[in-house]
């Protein structure tokens, strides 16, 4: 398949909205970019559609893709009900990046987009191109991320032409997107919310509209309740392993050496600061600084794919603080790392 590319300028706008959304209208795939990563769309009422995004993918079938839509009023077509904390989540925080699951209306969308769940993931999306187009299309658009399943989401047209080029019918350029992670997804079904992914709206901005919502990892692990069934893939992963080095400048510069030593090619994905103290090889990439956790949010996905460009062996990466965007930050990192941590206090 040839993949139709647009870039969108202030002259063309109008114009590639309409023919991407003629696309999206005959149960094509188009990518675009929304302000957290790029994703794929396909109408989420058309099966066939949907399966197409599940193959250009490469996407396990049980995981389910999140509708975005361009305006609220939509939402009702196909959820029953909205319980009053998801009203003022959205209120508060759409267009934005955070992801409401709500109880499912059946027979409304293609049971592919919900991976059979009787519940929906819903987002309305604040990008000016995401929000043109979906309100161009008319429909509500199932949307992943767009990148080949287990690769980290893209942050740029370009990752996505890396990706999905010769997979899907288009893909709409719109420059480098704004928080470079994705949406927080919050369960509103249960009775306490429950975060099911951190990501672009932190756990402390949820709060302090809706009061305590249980977090993942934590009160979720324990209650076994659902998570986000994509939660259980690997994720975000560059080709080269990751490890998370925890500990003082020196530590992280021996293991380095060490690693060296032994014939590995390493890479090394650290805050700005910490990049200025290390003697390392020249695969050395800064992430921003470390007390702007948005920063590094931002380069996090762009700095693992570059890895990916090079001869490293080995990733050694900083853990960043949990506060804020950091959570999610963290999550992803945690998880491009298979949770391999080397320690300075086990050494010890
Ligand atoms: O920022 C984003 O959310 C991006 C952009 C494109 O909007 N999209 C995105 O989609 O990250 P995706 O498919 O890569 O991640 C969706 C996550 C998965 O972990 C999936 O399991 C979870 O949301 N999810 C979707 N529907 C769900 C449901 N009904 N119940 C529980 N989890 C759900
Ligand atoms: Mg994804």
């Amino acid at each position: 398949m040839k993949t139709k590319i647009w870039h969108i300028t202030k002259e063309n706008e109008i114009q590639t909205y309409l023919e991407a959304a003629k696309l999206l209208q005959a149960g094509e795939a188009v990518a675009f970019p929304t302000e957290t990563v790029y994703g794929i769309g396909a109408d989420a009422t058309n099966e066939q559609a949907v399966a197409k995004i599940y193959e250009a993918k490469g996407r396990p079938s049980d995981n389910p893709l999140i509708v975005h839509i361009a305006d609220q009023s939509q939402v009702h077509e196909f959820v029953t009900k909205i319980p009053s904390n998801a009203k003022k989540l959205m209120q508060e925080f759409w267009p934005g990046p955070l992801t409401i699951i709500l109880p499912l209306r059946p027979d409304r969308l293609a049971r592919n987009v919900t991976a059979g769940l009787d519940s929906v993931g819903v987002r309305m999306p604040e990008h000016p191109v995401a929000l043109g187009l979906l309100a161009v299309a008319g429909i509500p658009i199932a949307a992943p991320s767009a990148n080949r399943s287990g690769k980290p989401s893209p942050t740029s047209g370009e990752h996505v032409e890396e990706d999905l080029s010769g997979r899907i019918a288009g893909i709409v350029f719109g420059g480098k997107t704004g928080v470079g992670l994705e949406s927080t997804v919050i369960d509103c079904t249960l009775e306490t919310p429950a975060i099911l992914r951190p990501g672009g709206i932190s756990q402390e901005q949820i709060e302090a509209v809706i009061g305590p919502v249980i977090s993942e990892g934590k009160e979720v692990a324990q209650q076994e309740a659902p998570k986000a069934p994509g939660m259980k893939y690997t994720h975000y992963a560059p080709k080269a392993p990751v490890v998370l080095i925890e500990g003082d400048v020196a530590f992280f510069q021996e293991q380095i050496d060490v690693a060296e030593h032994q014939g590995e090619t390493v890479g090394v994905l650290v805050s700005d600061e910490l990049a200025r103290k290390l003697k390392a090889s020249k695969y050395v990439r800064g992430l921003g600084s470390r007390d702007y956790p948005e920063q590094i949010a931002y380069h996090l996905y762009d700095q693992l794919r570059h890895f990916d460009h090079t001869p490293v062996t080995l990733i050694y990466a900083e853990p960043f603080v949990k506060i804020g965007i950091g959570e999610a930050v963290m999550n992803r990192l945690d998880k491009a790392a298979g949770g391999h941590y080397i320690r300075q206090s086990e050494e010890n």
